[in-house]
């Protein structure tokens, strides 16, 4: 069985509490929260005061996927303010390895991501200091996207690496993820969709991705 994370980027921004709500009793077992700061990626979405508030009333764990430059001058602001789960990309710092450690030594889940472009050599090297490996399946930046099916061999490649590592680390896939595209996602451990869930009924959503 699969772990659902509901990414809020398509919720209802002003009622985000009883969306967080609604999803969490729909099933959801975390909550994604996307955050973008207009340079790396061409959207502004949500910063650490949002995440703080958040945390105040999610029953689940936050799943705080980073989209931006410098990770590192905020990495201690996302985790003061309550990401269970953080996630840098290998492309927005030169301090990947600094980021990951500082993230497992406050106590809190470290992830890395990369963009569909990057290649998946360039996050293997940082396997060992992770918790989660995040495959893009768009570019980010942008909900209801349409899925990069030439992105699922990087699934494949990482499942098998993790394997022969004998790691614990698991695979999240972010980006396009619906019914649909379900059966390029056997090797995944945690799907995140915003459209998918936001725009139907949240408990039948959740439970077909899962099951
Ligand atoms: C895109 C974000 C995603 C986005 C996914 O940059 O990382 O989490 O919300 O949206 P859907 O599921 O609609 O593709
Ligand atoms: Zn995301």
């Amino acid at each position: 069985m699969k772990l659902i994370a509901p990414s809020i980027l398509s919720a209802d921004f002003a009622n985000l509490e009883k969306e967080v709500k609604a999803v969490a009793a729909a099933g959801a077992d975390w909550i994604h929260v996307d955050v973008m700061d207009g340079h790396f990626v061409p959207n502004i979405t949500i910063g650490i005061p949002v995440v703080a508030s958040l945390k105040k009333i999610s029953p689940l764990p936050l799943d705080v996927h980073l989209m931006i430059e410098k990770p590192e001058k905020y990495l201690d602001g996302f985790l003061k303010a309550g990401s269970d789960w953080l996630t840098i990309h290998v492309e927005s710092t030169n301090e990947v390895e600094t980021c990951l450690r500082r993230i497992r030594e406050f106590g809190s889940k470290a992830g890395l991501t990369l963009r569909p472009g990057t290649s998946v050599e360039k996050v293997l090297p940082y396997l060992h200091l992770c918790d989660l490996l995040l495959v893009m399946t768009v570019e980010p930046g942008f909900g209801g996207q349409s899925f990069m099916e030439d992105q699922v061999a990087k699934i494949t490649r990482l499942r098998q690496e993790i394997k022969k590592q004998n790691l614990s680390t698991l695979i999240e896939v972010d980006g396009g993820v619906s019914d649909k595209t379900l059966p390029h996602l056997r090797d995944a451990d945690v799907l995140v969709a915003g459209s998918y869930v936001f725009k139907n009924d949240y408990a039948k959503a959740i439970s077909t991705l899962k099951n």
